[in-house]
């Protein structure tokens, strides 16, 4: 039977780390927390990406609160997903409370409470700094994934944007783009003929309608200008501590179309955007999204797959992804293998199909002479999760139940008056605030088909002028003598005589 001692010796050789880093919690065995038997998340592998996984009440959301506000004080910035709109209260330090005292108590670790800087950001008509991306910004590849759209359809997004881009035209919204769309196979349909290949009305007509099932999800909201910069997403405040950057999505989850538009082009732009980091001690921004099942769940495979590129290349910038969802199967295998920090806290063994989940899951951790993984996993108490990181070396460290720090800020929401505040003193908000309309594809167009309306008109109205005049020559017989073509045919011989 291993003791404490052997215990303690083998995470602290194993959670050794000689630069910045985090502490999670102690460690626990038997079920018993071993004080300062720390377990440490370097902040040189945390660009690896992780999972924060476990049954509903078990203290995912908290450990997230727990990682951003480390993260912060280290002076790393990180962006939340709050899908459930329970992280806002990161802005206030923590009221305390004796358990939280004991807690820390068994781990080893003094309990500090503090308040973070914290800015709110919305996809919607919600307060906060609005975000946006332009069409143009967002590339014909990433809208025919948002849209689903087929290879033929993809064919003719590439040649709208390419026609756009000949010709000036700005593609910033979706009414843009639907304009563009129709003045392809409408009016201007001789014109895109000549240059960029026939278009089948059928076609526009299949990829209009996708545009309006995305608009049915107040997408015309997320797209347009002042398009969002993503460097806004790293500041650091006054006294050096990253940003806390909250995006609050509580009224998008019967939305996940919209959701998964948005994380992907924000994914894609900070990919554009960010340098590549090469060998680093410290992540660049640290990404962690709340109820994550919500993207995968509803994602084509063509969006999956764009998800997962991402996902293989963005830590090379510096950027890590934290998925936090219940269930680990929730998130694809190409993900979940690309996972360098995982935190699992209870599952629960209900039914058949629960236990077959644990079954894989314990399959995904290192084996340890320390625990039945299994058992532990349907053990956990609130607050207490399995963890394995990556150390400095890039190597898995030990396996270890924890029990995990409290947040240093307030576990409750922030009330209203508190929100209204905090976006009120917002730079930010000002800043992305007014809903920018500029000339763009849609006025340009219609300017252009008035003004060949405008023109037909006038060739039509030709004609009926030439009916006129021609109703008053025909009264008047000097002018029919003068334009009669006998008299036109004399004339002209007298000039041909002249000249020569
Ligand atoms: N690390 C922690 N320290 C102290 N209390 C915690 C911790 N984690 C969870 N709790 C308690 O458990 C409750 C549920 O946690 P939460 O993170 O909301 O669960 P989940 O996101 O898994 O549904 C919290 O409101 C808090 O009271
Ligand atoms: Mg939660």
């Amino acid at each position: 039977m291993a003791t404490k001692e052997d215990f303690f010796n083998h995470i602290e050789k194993g959670y050794t780390t000689k630069g910045e880093h985090i502490v999670m919690g102690a460690a626990m065995l038997n079920g018993e927390a071993v004080t300062n038997a720390h377990v440490k998340v370097p902040l040189k592998t945390m660009n690896r990406h992780g999972l924060i996984a476990g049954a509903t009440g078990t203290g995912k959301t908290k450990t997230l609160q727990v990682l951003a506000e480390n993260l912060s004080d280290k002076g790393v910035p990180v962006l939340l997903m709050d899908l459930k709109g329970d992280l806002s209260g990161i802005a206030q330090a923590s009221e305390g409370h004796p358990k939280i005292d004991e807690r820390h108590a068994k781990i080893g670790l003094p309990f500090e409470p503090k308040s973070f800087p914290v800015e709110i950001l919305s996809l919607s008509e919600q307060d906060g700094v609005k975000l946006r991306a332009t069409v143009s910004e967002f590339g014909p590849v990433l809208l025919s994934r948002i849209l689903d759209l087929t290879v033929t359809q993809e064919g003719i997004v590439a040649v709208v944007f390419k026609y756009c881009d000949d010709n000036k035209l700005p593609l910033l919204d979706l009414k843009d783009f639907k304009k563009v769309l129709q003045y392809a196979t409408g009016e201007g349909k001789a014109e895109f003929a000549k240059d960029y290949g026939r278009i089948s009305s059928s076609s526009t007509g299949a990829i209009l309608r996708k545009i309006i099932e995305l608009e049915q999800q107040g997408a015309e909201l997320f797209f347009g200008e002042k398009s969002f910069e993503v460097d806004d997403l790293t500041r650091v405040d006054e006294n050096g501590r990253g940003y806390i950057n909250i995006i609050r999505l509580t009224d998008i989850q019967d939305r996940p179309k919209l959701f998964s538009t948005f994380m992907l082009s924000l994914l894609a732009e900070i990919y554009g955007t960010f340098p590549e980091q090469g060998d680093s001690d410290r992540p660049e921004l640290i990404l962690f999204i709340d109820e994550a099942h919500l993207i995968f769940n509803e994602a084509s495979k063509a969006l999956l797959e764009q998800i997962e590129s991402i996902v293989k290349l963005i830590r090379s910038k510096g950027i890590g992804l934290y998925f936090v969802t219940q269930n680990p199967t929730d998130v694809p295998d190409a993900v979940l293998s690309q996972l360098g920090l995982k935190v699992q806290h209870a599952l629960r063994a209900f039914t058949a199909k629960d236990r077959k989940a644990i079954k894989l899951t314990a399959e995904n951790y290192p084996d340890s002479e320390y625990y039945d993984t299994k058992e532990v996993l349907t053990s956990l108490g609130i607050g207490e999760a399995l963890v394995s990181a990556l150390d400095e070396k890039g190597r898995p460290t030990p396996l270890a139940a924890t029990l995990l720090r409290a947040p240093m800020s307030r576990m409750d929401v922030l009330t209203d008056t508190e929100l209204k505040d905090l976006i009120s003193s917002s730079k930010l908000v000002k800043k992305y605030g007014d809903i920018i309309d500029r000339e763009s594809a849609y006025e340009i167009l219609n300017e252009k088909i008035e003004k060949a309306e405008a023109e037909a008109e006038k060739e039509k109205a030709k004609p009926r002028t030439r009916a006129r005049k021609s109703s008053y020559t025909r009264q008047n017989p000097v002018i029919k003598v003068l334009t009669s073509a006998t008299f036109i045919r004399g004339v002209l011989g007298v000039l041909k005589k002249v000249i020569r």
